[in-house]
Order: C-alpha cells, then structure tokens, then sequence
C-alpha cells in the first residue's frame, strides 16, 4: 500500500516522464517550487541531512537500519560510502519507493585520485604541469564512479598548503594560488563534464571552504588567523575558479578562521561564496563539522550550532543529526529559518535535478556498464602515462640517470620497493593493492634478460631495527647501482596524519648513508606524499627521483623514468625545505625592508640554517639541457585594459629530446600594500629535439596584474612591474615594463 502510495505520489510530482533536463532554468525553478510546496518541514530536513554507509555491510545496503528507517520516512537526502551499482541501486529503491514524495538519494563518495583504477596523488598530478592529463584522470574517475552509482565526488581539494607538516598537502595541488586555480578547473572540468545529467560526470566539490591548509603548526584541524587580503589572495581563488568553472558543490573547512568555524562562517558563505561570486549550487559541511561547533567552543547545544550552520548558508549536514533533530525546534522559535530551510532544500533538489536524478534515478547505477568500465585497460594506461609525467628529477649528478637496462646487476634495496599499499596512499576509494605494480616488478619488466635484478628491504618503513642492513650491503656491494626505494608509508600523510618532523622515518637515512659507503652509484626513488627535508640524502646520493605516491602504475612509470624511456619533466608544486625550522616557506612570499643578504648580519634569515629552500617551486630537472635566451617585451609599456606580450627563445642544447615547463612570473616592483616578490602568471609546456629552438610567446593582461589594494579593492595598479621567465622560481631571466593608468 504505503509502496503504491509513493509511486503515485512520485509520479505526480515528476510527470509520467519525469522532467526534461534540458529544458531552460525556469521549468527546473517550476519543478523544483513545486515540490517544495508539498514538502513537510521534516523533509526538508530530510534533504539537508546525509549519513554515512559502512564499508562493512552485513544486510543490504547498510547495516545501520536507522538510516534505512531515516530513507523510508523522507528524512534522509543523501548517503556518503554507499559504493557500487547494487548497493546504490537498493538504497535508492527505498527513497523513490518507500518515502512519501519519492525523491532520490544522492550518493556522494571520496574519489581524490581515482574510483577504482588509482592515479598518482594529487599533488603529485600538479607536478606534471598537464592540465589535460590532469583532467583526464578526473574524467576517468567520474566515468568508473558513475557507473557505479556514485553521483557525487568530494573532490577536488583546492587548499592552498604552504606548510608541509600538514598531512592533507597531499590531496591539493601545493602552494600556488595561480597554479591552484588552473588544476581547479581542470579537475571540475573533468568530473562535471559539459553536462552534469550525462551518464558519465559526476557533481564536484571545491573543498575545505576555506583555508583549512593553513592550519596553524601545520596540524590537521588547527585554528586558523589569516587577514582578509591574505585570504581573498593565497586561499580563495582556486575556490572562484572552481566556482567560476560551475562546480556543483563547495564544502566547509574543519577549521575556525580568526575565531569562526568555516561551517559557521556566513562572511565567507553567504557573503563571498554566494553573493559576491554568485555560486549556486549546494553547500555540504565536513562530516560532523556542524556538531563540533560545540567542541569548538561557539556553540552551547546542538541545537544551536544547528541553527549556527543553517544561518551561515551550509545546506546539507554530513553525518551529524543536528538539523533533522534541532531545526524543527528552532523553526518555532524562529519563522524566519523557513526561508532558509527552503534555500538550502532547493539548492540540494537542484544538484539533483542537473544529475537528472528526478528523470531516472537509477540511471548511475548500472551493473553491467559498471563491469565493463572499471579498472578498464585504458584507464590503467593512463595512470601510467600521468605517474610518469609526474615524477621529478631533483638530482642527477654525473648523468647518472638513465640507467643502461641491460646492466650486469642492480640492486633493488629498501622497504618500499615491494610495497602495495603505499602507492595507493591515502584515500584510495576502490583501489586494489592487487592491482598495483610495485617499483621491484617495473624494474623487473624493463631490463634486459641478462640483468639480474637483487632485492632487499633492508629496514622498515618506520623502525629502529637495522638488522636488514648487512643482507641489504651485500646485494648492493655485487650490484653496477644501486636503486634505492625510500619514504613514506601511505598513511604517514592525509586526514590526520600531519608530522612534526618531515625528515626520512626510521633508520631509512642510515639506510642511504650505508648503501653510499659501498661506493656504487645510489638512485634514489623517493616516495611520499609532502616534501621530505631530508639534505644529506639530496646532497649526497647520486641521482633522487621525487615519486610521490602515483597509484596502480607506479613500478612502470618509475622504470620508465629510471630507464630513460620517458625523460622526466615535472616540477614541483611546492616548496622543499632544507629544515622544518623554515617551514612555513614558500617562492611568493613577500621581501620585507631587510631582504637576505648572506653578508649583512642585520637581514631576513635563520643563524643556524642555510638561506632558501632545498629546492624552490617549479624546480626539476631533465636528461637534456635547456637554455632561455632573448627574452623581448613587444612594447616596454601598456595601458589598462590592454596587454603585453613578452617572447623568450627557448633551445634545448642537450642531447636527447625532452619537454621543460617554461614558466612566467611577475613582480609589481611598488603597490599601495607589499607584494610579494614573485608571481607566478602563466607556463607554457613545450617539447623540443637536441639542437630545436621555439619561440614562447606569453600575454599578460592588465587584469592579470590585480590584487586587493589598500583599500581591499581588486583592481591592478600603474607603476613599474618585472618580469621574469625560466626553469623554475629561483632560475630566471627578466626584463621589465611599466603599466599606465
Ligand atoms: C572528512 C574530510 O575532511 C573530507 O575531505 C571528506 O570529504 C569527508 N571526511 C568525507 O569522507
């Protein structure tokens, strides 16, 4: 009866074919109004409350029948963790089924590299300097997850980090507010698609909203004290960007932002997010982030930091009950919620409605596309294709790299050689350590049959115990190099795992100082997901791969780097300290009146540790050479609202062919407020044969120029301005040009 019931109802309300999603915003508004109007307050609750499946489930769908009960009784909009077409499928039935208006669940699920085929780390993918290959993995992710009746990504982060303790570091695309912005947009671009009711895209989140990465300390959750020009320049705009590029969802920060919970914080939501830059899809807290205002020390009782979240423009509550339980309670004593509550509903059955849920519900979750696109070859291929664009060359003394494949014998030595687990790192969805190639395998398929490959662990990941050590020495004293596999575990970064220290855990040091001592040539194959200050290893070994964590295809793409089928072109996202004493460091930071000077006692420095990083952002190196020359503007001044263009001849004047990111960066040489003295504005990724010159050609616009002036207007300010372009941050030509009023 109560089934019937509801199939009518749902029939009533969508039409026999349900709603056209083409059809123009007003039938959508219609649509939506209409069942608004027939909602009770507790649905609408309903809709802005989202539980949690289990990853363990015993009955079907979830084990927790509350939240079964919850579905049934239309209070309950959304599940995060019910993963694959079945499951979804089954959960679904029961909204559409069961619930009296019969509206569709939303599933959303954690995809921050990959469903189930596993791609390199994110921050990793901002090494490759790839927008495309970038963006085709996020297509790839949307493709599996959609099939598998996953409607909705938490992803892309879009945090800034200039601080590599912070264990989340992993999951952005590193320090750079310009660079931020355009792996942004490529990643939203690549879930979403044109067109979110496709049947392969899948709704986006631009997360933590906002400045969870700076985190004071570097520790996850910390408080956070950031000025408003700090904020609008480094932390928001790769959030604008993903705003500007139509993303689907935003979600809140754990954080306090100068003494207010990002969940709570209607400057940043109501005001930034969705007036000033006119966003209008749904607003989802972090999970239980509603409930921890009480913990946070801003809110006495659920109830009120129920009414806290709700009055700051967060939509739809993750996990905590705090809406479904409280707001109704609030509402009586408070009319003026109603309008809230019906924003926040309409905002979450628009999201809905573009997925085209109201026309098909099931149509995500279906089997049998699910078995043919997951883990699908191509995908696997492509996860090589980026692995390897996203490796970093940091070292590579006497040409040490490539190795010759068909050497007598090389040594595989350390813990993370034969691990399964850590190219996977953190956040690994559906990934399969089943599925991964380990680095010992890809060494293993790339050399010749007369190489002969030794393996030894020699330590542990994380241990004081040195007695692999002496096998380790044997093995690498017979061997014509040594490959050596170091770093971290994959879960030594991410959610909650922030370090005090970010230098080699255990004896992994000793480990290297060891394998040294036997006088043949050490490779370094660094895997982790922030930048290890570790300077003996850099300074020392002869050549050190930055690896990252690059997921299913890591062995292949590290052998094809090691072997030189593919000669590394990534640079890095972030900055690589010497010392955790320097932290937090980044390239665009401001010059302060007392800019280093190594000779001068009375300037910007540390007494106990060297000037500047271990490595600056940008930096990595090649196989070949490249040299920048010619550096030309085509006018020395413009006006605003015009452009320059500045040219650079770029040879590489090496031996083997190898693409370079060419990167341009400007300083504004005086403004109403300090500047910082680089920024980056632009790149351009270019492959060029031994001996081949290209002419780059950069623009930049009088807008590109802008920032928040004294009086926190964004607008670009005339005056004199360098430019610079190059390798890396801390390896350029320059020139300069004056912008007119
Ligand atoms: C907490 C994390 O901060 C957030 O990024 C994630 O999306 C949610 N958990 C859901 O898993």
């Amino acid at each position: 009866m109560r089934i019937m019931f509801a199939t009518l109802i749902f029939g009533l309300i969508i039409g026999c074919s349900g709603p056209d999603p083409t059809q123009n915003l007003s039938a959508k508004e219609a649509f939506i109004d209409s069942l608004i109007n027939k909602m009770t307050i507790e649905e609408k609750l309903g809709q802005m409350s989202q539980s949690t499946g289990h990853w363990e489930m015993t009955g079907p769908v979830v084990a927790d029948s509350s939240n079964l009960e919850l579905t049934r009784t239309g209070r309950l909009g959304s599940f995060l963790n019910v993963i694959g077409a079945e499951r979804t499928r089954i959960a679904q039935e029961i909204a559409v089924n069961e619930s009296r208006l019969g509206i569709p669940l939303i599933f959303g699920y954690d995809m921050i590299h990959g469903y189930a085929t596993t791609f390199p780390i994110p921050l990793a993918e901002a090494a490759s300097w790839d927008l495309a290959l970038i963006k085709k993995s996020a297509e790839i992710t949307a493709l599996e997850a959609s099939a598998s009746g996953i409607h909705w990504n938490f992803a892309p982060m879009v945090d800034i980090a200039r601080d590599p303790r912070w264990g989340r570091i992993m999951e952005g695309a590193g320090e750079d507010p310009w660079w931020g912005s355009q792996v942004a947009v490529a990643r939203v671009k690549g879930y979403q698609g044109e067109d979110l009711s496709s049947l392969e895209t899948v709704a986006a989140t631009a997360k933590h909203f906002a400045a969870y990465g700076a985190a004071e300390g570097g520790r996850d959750y910390n408080s956070t004290e950031i000025s408003e020009r700090n904020l609008r320049e480094v932390y928001l705009p790769p959030f604008e960007a993903a705003s500007d590029a139509g993303v689907a969802a935003f979600m809140n920060g754990f954080n306090d932002i100068n003494g207010i919970p990002a969940t709570a914080h209607d400057f940043l939501v109501k005001q930034i997010l969705k007036t000033e830059w006119g966003f209008n899809g749904l607003v989802v807290s972090d999970w239980a982030s509603v409930q921890e205002m009480t913990d946070h020390g801003i809110a006495a009782t659920d109830a009120e930091a129920a009414a806290l979240a709700l009055e700051a423009g967060c939509d739809m509550e993750m996990v905590s009950k705090t809406y479904i339980n409280h707001l109704t309670e609030k509402l009586a004593l408070n009319p003026s919620y109603l309008s809230m509550i019906d924003e926040a509903t309409r905002r979450i059955l628009g999201v809905k409605y573009d997925l085209g849920l109201f026309d098909d519900p099931y149509k995500y979750s279906d089997s049998v596309r699910e078995a043919r696109v997951v883990r699908h070859n191509d995908h696997f291929k492509h996860a090589r294709e980026i692995a390897k664009r996203s490796i970093v060359l940091l070292e590579n003394r006497n040409n040490t790299l490539p190795l010759n494949p068909n050497l007598r014998k090389i040594a595989v030595i350390g813990p993370l050689a034969t691990d399964t687990e850590t190219p996977l790192a953190t956040w690994s969805a559906q990934g399969r350590q089943a599925d991964v190639t380990t680095i010992l395998e890809g060494i293993k398929l790339a050399v010749g049959t007369d190489t002969k490959v030794l393996q030894a662990d020699g330590c542990e990941i994380n241990s004081q115990d040195k007695s692999g050590f002496k096998k380790a020495r044997g093995l690498a004293k017979q061997a014509d190099a040594i490959v050596a596999v170091v770093g971290e575990h994959a879960l030594m970064s991410g959610e909650a795992l922030s370090r005090a220290d970010i230098d080699l855990p255990g004896v992994q040091l000793d480990l290297l100082k060891m394998l040294k001592e036997t006088g043949k040539p050490v490779v370094v194959v660094l895997m982790n997901g922030r930048p290890i200050a570790e300077p003996w290893m850099y300074e020392n070994c002869d050549a050190v791969l930055e690896t990252w964590h690059l997921g299913v295809q890591s062995g292949p793409a590290i052998a094809d780097v090691l072997f030189g089928h593919y000669n590394p072109a990534g640079k890095l996202p972030v900055t690589i300290p010497r010392s955790v004493g320097q932290i937090p460091i980044y390239y665009n930071h401001k010059n302060t009146g007392r800019a280093f000077e190594a000779q001068d006692r009375y300037t910007t420095k540390y007494i106990d540790e060297q000037h500047g990083p271990q490595y600056p952002f940008g930096y990595g190196l090649s196989y070949t050479e490249f040299t920048y020359s010619n550096l030309m503007l085509d006018k020395p001044s413009f006006h605003q609202g015009d452009s320059i263009i500045v040219n650079v001849t770029l040879t590489n004047t090496g031996d083997v062919p190898g693409e370079e990111v060419a990167q341009l960066y400007v300083r504004d040489l005086a403004g109403s407020v300090t500047r910082p003295i680089l920024e980056l504005k632009g790149f351009q990724k270019l492959m060029l044969d031994p001996g081949e010159s290209s002419t780059i050609a950069f623009t930049i616009k009088a807008e590109d120029l802008r920032f928040w002036d004294r009086n926190m207007k964004f607008k670009s300010e005339p005056g004199m301005f360098k430019v610079f372009v190059g390798t890396s941050s801390a390896d350029l030509s320059e020139s300069e040009f004056t912008l007119l009023d």
